[in-house]
């Protein structure tokens, strides 16, 4: 039995490992999205992550069709009392008022819900006052078409301003942070962000969890790197602290067996201020790995060595 995390102070609970769903209609098929999705909620996961926009960045795409393999996927399954689902809008759009509502519609649609468990602005968007844009979403709360409210892209003062605006305007508060973060891109997250999101009392769950499948240590140089079209995403982690990293990830996988990709997820469910890391596979082989961590406890020198490499 996994031990799941609360969402901010929202109720919802979820385990501490979420499946990233940007490759649903990418570089996953719906077949394969359907078997990853019964193999991730077999081994215990209950969160999905997805976003409007996903997968509109491959040709002949215009977003939603993530959402909609996923809407499939619960209505065949009958998982949805068991998943808790994460949504975003925003990224390309923006966060106008009509943007967000109607957003949030066609993704239930989609999605074939009545409520989005936690729906993310997927960036933050300067040129609407955070009240317009939080105001629409205490709205939908009380509506009852999203449960919690989610930021992803933020910066530590706006995360702030937003928690200040939603108090006082008496709004429903964000619960989530979303941010970049692993062990080859820490300080994205921890030189600021991880102080402001621990103040406003958010739950974070970091994306890009595997760094685009470098720390799954398929990547160890350039001409690894044409083994999956998001290969070329990799380069720049193939020297310095990036070697030194899959070292020390490889010094752990002799001790404890463990695959790569379960001791960078271990690690990220390890950090203080962490409630789930997001992770996609494209495969079941791969999945297994990902769900390994849930059952994988690092040592404190495990964890320690980890640290040091990627300091
Ligand atoms: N808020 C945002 O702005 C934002 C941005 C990006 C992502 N996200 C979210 O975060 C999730 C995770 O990010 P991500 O999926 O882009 O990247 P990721 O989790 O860092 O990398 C996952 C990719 O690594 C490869 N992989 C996974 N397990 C593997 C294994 N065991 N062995 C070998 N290769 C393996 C697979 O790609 P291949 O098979 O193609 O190599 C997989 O799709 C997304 O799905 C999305 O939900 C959010």
């Amino acid at each position: 039995m996994v031990e799941k995390r609360e969402i901010g102070s929202s109720g919802i609970e979820v385990a501490p490992l979420a499946l990233g769903g940007n490759v649903f209609g990418w570089t996953a098929d719906e077949a394969t999205s359907f078997t990853l999705m019964d193999a991730f909620r077999e081994a215990g996961g209950t969160m999905i992550d997805t976003a409007d926009v996903y997968s509109a960045w491959v040709p002949g795409h215009s977003g939603g069709e993530s959402e909609r393999v996923i809407g499939q996927w619960l209505a065949r399954s009958g998982a949805r009392e068991e998943m808790v689902i994460a949504t975003k809008v925003g990224f390309m759009a923006g966060l106008q008022p009509d943007t967000i509502r109607e957003g949030c519609d066609k993704s239930l649609e989609r999605l074939g819900i009545e409520t989005i468990d936690l729906y993310y602005m997927h960036k933050d968007d300067e040129s609407v006052p955070l009240d317009e844009s939080l105001g629409v979403y205490d709205e939908l709360v009380k509506a009852g078409r999203i449960r919690a409210i989610g930021l992803s892209n933020f910066t530590a003062p706006r995360i702030a301003e937003a928690m200040e605006v939603a108090d006082r305007c008496g709004y429903a508060r964000p619960q989530a942070l979303q941010p970049w973060y692993n062990l080859v891109e820490r300080e994205r997250y921890e030189d600021e962000l991880a102080a402001a999101a621990q103040a406003a009392g958010l739950s974070v769950f970091p994306y890009y969890g595997l760094a685009n499948g470098f720390l799954t240590g398929k990547y160890r140089s350039k001409d690894d790197l044409d083994q999956s079209p998001r290969g070329l995403r990799n380069v720049a982690y193939l020297e310095g602290r990036g070697q030194d990293v899959l070292a020390a990830m490889d010094a752990i996988a002799a001790d404890t067996g463990a695959p790569l990709a379960a001791i960078a997820l271990a690690w990220l469910m390890r950090a203080p201020t962490i409630t789930a890391p997001i992770a996609s596979a494209t495969s079941l082989a791969q999945l297994s790995e990902l769900t390994a961590a849930l059952t994988l406890d690092l040592t404190d020198e495990q964890v320690a060595s980890l640290d040091a490499a990627s300091g």
